[in-house]
């Protein structure tokens, strides 16, 4: 992590989109051996939203991006740079940002796919902000987004509880030291790699082979509960390794936005830094874990909800497949 650079990147636009098709857990009591009651209690999550037989991950990059590009007041060919987040690519060629590309009408952005897992968008963020801070890219969008309930194993109930479909974007612009992404961090730890994987449909085992099809091996596969130890460690200590590097304390942030994967995992981070209650964000019971969506979809719903203003210092937390980890602390 480098301490400080002439300029950085501030967030000048915002936009989401989520599905409208709502998968309630009285929903998947119908389809696995589960209860609404077990998976309230071990994750928090009540419903997440799905997309459209129709629908695929471009609908909703698509959708969410123009709504970013419009918050900030910026026009599709200013963008210079487009990322595109996601573990849940629309097909393997081309990369989904390129097919999207059009109908997003950054006709004048280089364009690429990012694969981080949950931690995609916070990766994103630091590409970007690398990106404008050497002034290679002045307008940059970047979208965190997933159809993973197209990944979803529904006979697995110990993960087709868990994931939901959306999308979550942003415009980043130049911004002066003291604005926008004021310290950010990131770490790999390839040696967690077998916690959670896609084990089929890449080419060590081919998505049409026999192997792949028989053993169910293109679907999201995790060992939760080893996840589920390793995810509050890692959020906690990036987390607190990012505030100390900007020399702020838990107190002097207004909000810490975590990913949403687990009600649980999200407490127990909030209270190993130390933060109250209020300054934790939530909406796991609402759209369940959507990976590199997850944290531009609770920056609108924490804008929505009033509980995130402009000025405000936030601290936005990830943690995903790979193993990955990002933290970005935030002048918003
Ligand atoms: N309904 C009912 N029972 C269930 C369900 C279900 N949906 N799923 C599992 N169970 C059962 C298990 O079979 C087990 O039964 P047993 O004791 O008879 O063997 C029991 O519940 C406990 O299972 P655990 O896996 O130990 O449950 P745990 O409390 O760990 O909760 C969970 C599971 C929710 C997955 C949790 O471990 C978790 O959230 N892990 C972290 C997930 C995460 O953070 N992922 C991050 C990134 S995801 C990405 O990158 C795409």
């Amino acid at each position: 992590m480098h301490d400080s650079f002439p300029t950085t990147a501030r967030i000048a636009g915002l936009g989401c989109y989520l599905p409208e098709r709502v998968l309630s857990n009285h929903d998947l009591e119908r389809m696995v051996d589960t209860s609404d009651e077990w998976i309230t209690t071990r994750t928090g999550i009540k419903e997440r939203h799905v997309v459209a037989d129709d629908e695929g991950l471009v609908e909703l990059v698509e959708r969410a991006g123009h709504d970013a590009m419009a918050d900030a007041g910026v026009e599709p060919g200013d963008v210079d740079l487009f990322i595109l987040a996601t573990a849940t690519v629309e097909q393997p060629i081309p990369a989904s940002s390129a097919i999207v590309q059009p109908r997003l009408g950054v006709t004048n952005a280089a364009c690429f796919d990012l694969s981080a897992a949950c931690s995609g968008f916070v990766y994103a963020l630091n590409v970007a902000r690398q990106f404008i801070a050497t002034g290679e890219a002045k307008t940059v969008l970047v979208v965190g987004a997933e159809c993973l309930t197209r990944y979803t194993n529904w006979t697995d109930r110990a993960t087709c509880v868990l994931f939901g479909d959306g999308a979550g974007a942003v415009v980043l612009e130049p911004a002066e030291a003291g604005d926008g992404i004021l310290q950010i961090d990131w770490e790999t730890d390839g040696s967690y790699a077998d916690l959670i994987s896609m084990p089929g449909g890449g080419c060590r085992v081919p998505p049409h082979s026999r192997e792949a099809i028989d053993q169910g091996l293109p679907f999201i596969q995790m060992r939760g509960n080893e996840t589920f130890k390793v995810a509050v460690r890692a959020l906690a200590d990036i987390s607190q390794r990012v505030l100390d590097s900007a020399g702020v304390t838990v107190d002097d942030i207004d909000l810490f936005i975590p990913h949403q994967a687990n009600i649980r995992i999200i407490n127990a981070v909030g209270s190993r830094l130390g933060l109250n209650g209020d300054k934790v964000f939530t909406n796991v019971d609402r759209v369940g874990n959507t990976s590199a969506a997850s944290i531009p979809l609770a920056m609108c719903d924490a804008i929505e909800q009033g509980r995130m203003k402009r000025g405000d210092l936030v601290l936005l937390t990830a943690f995903g497949g790979g193993l990955t980890c990002g933290s970005a602390l935030v002048r918003y």
